[in-house]
């Protein structure tokens, strides 16, 4: 039997080569410090682990959720966004439960692209952006994020020709890889981009919780006119160590909700309930565990620049996400670097080229092991002698 065209078309998981690699190492028994995923380190705050055991024994969660979610879980989500960024929500209208927002990436291009469609991807970007390309058979083009333009997409360098074919366009910030952050002047600048050229925005906001020295990062949905052109994608898997718990939402323009609730009509039946029981303790209890969190990956990734200075590996610190995106030493290639870091080092990095062409000449490391291992990451690095 042949797969599907799409299916055929699908890019190789580039996470899964890496997966393989590092587990060949430590089934060879080495100790091999992983930096290269992006799987939170930390558990579940106990508070929102309360509320699911709670919820799990109740019957009524037993059943099939509303279609789509519980009305209670799309109120906490418009609380948590009126009280952390003083935007208003429409419970209602404005909300789509999404099983993690990796999911909701997918399905967009899905719900308001045709076949032969085009819409505009960053590079680097995450890599699922290009799977929901491939599904929805449209196209893309790119907008590249350079150091120099602190990795922020210049509009001025888009082509006219892209400009009048994109139908929809991702971002992300807090960044994944580079851990850039965006300011509201550049929501802003978005907002008119997209006004202008008639193209929905879907904004990634997936580290929205983690920006360090005492930066909070901003939601595009505070730039005025945000909500007549866009979605904003936010997840409980990194604000609070959720990852296994598959839950997350887009909130924004309702025709865009509308969309991707009717997409998820055919496909699902909404989340266990008694996961949106605990995604509304996670939303409406003290946010003192997401400080904390905070001030964890801040702390470690002061402590990452301290050793990378040490060694004189010349790297900017990230303002925000859980990843730092480290320049390769000259005559190395990502890929190559990253082999060589696994191979010599025991320490596995993501390569900058798997996140697109303008990843070349940069590692991706994830501050997700404790400061210890970060600072004998770097120390095992520095015996190479690279820098
Ligand atoms: C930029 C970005 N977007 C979305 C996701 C998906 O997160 P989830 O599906 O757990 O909500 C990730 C996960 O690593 C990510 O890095």
């Amino acid at each position: 039997m042949e797969f599907s065209t799409r299916l055929q078309q699908l890019p190789k998981q580039f996470f899964a080569t890496l997966v393989q690699k590092v587990g060949t190492a430590v089934a060879e028994g080495r100790d091999v410090i992983n930096l290269g995923q992006g799987n939170p380190d930390q558990p579940t705050p106990p508070h929102i682990i309360k509320a699911m055991q709670e919820a799990v024994i109740n019957p009524q969660t037993h059943k099939y959720s509303p279609f789509r979610g519980l009305p209670e879980f799309k109120e906490a989500i418009a609380e948590f966004y009126a009280r952390e960024y003083g935007v208003e929500i429409d419970a209602n209208t404005e909300v789509a439960i999404l099983f993690g927002t990796k999911i909701g990436v997918v399905e967009l291009p899905l719900a308001i692209m045709n076949p032969g469609d085009s819409m505009l991807l960053p590079d680097p970007g995450y890599p699922d952006y290009w799977s929901g390309v491939a599904l929805a058979d449209v196209k893309f083009d790119t907008i590249p994020l350079l150091a120099e333009n602190d990795f922020l997409p210049d509009y001025t360098t888009v082509s006219d020709e892209v400009k009048a074919r994109a139908k929809l366009m991702y971002l992300n910030y807090p960044n994944n890889p580079t851990g850039a952050v965006a300011n509201l002047s550049f929501f802003d600048e978005t907002v008119q981009f997209a006004k202008d050229h008639d193209i929905a925005v879907m904004h990634d906001f997936a580290y929205g919780a983690i920006g360090f020295d005492g930066e909070k990062p901003v939601s595009f949905l505070q730039a005025a006119g945000a909500k007549d052109v866009g979605v904003e994608l936010y997840t409980l898997s990194k604000t609070y160590n959720m990852a296994g718990w598959r839950v997350g939402f887009a909130v924004g323009n309702a025709k865009l909700i509308e969309a991707l609730n009717l997409v998820q009509d055919h496909l699902f039946v909404s989340l266990f309930p008694a996961v949106q029981e605990a995604g509304i303790a996670a939303l409406t209890s003290s946010q003192e565990c997401v400080t904390e969190l905070v001030a964890m990956y801040e702390s470690r990734r002061n402590a990452l620049k301290v050793a990378c200075d040490r060694i004189g590996w010349a790297v900017t610190a990230p303002k925000g996400s859980f990843f730092a995106w480290l320049p390769v030493p000259e005559g190395y290639t990502s890929e190559a670097f990253a082999d060589l870091l696994l191979e010599q080092a025991d320490v596995a990095v993501a390569a900058g080229n798997g996140f697109g062409e303008y990843g070349e000449g940069y590692v991706r490391v994830g501050l997700l092991v404790d400061e210890e291992r970060l600072h004998e990451a770097i120390t095992r690095i520095s015996k190479l002698n690279l820098f």
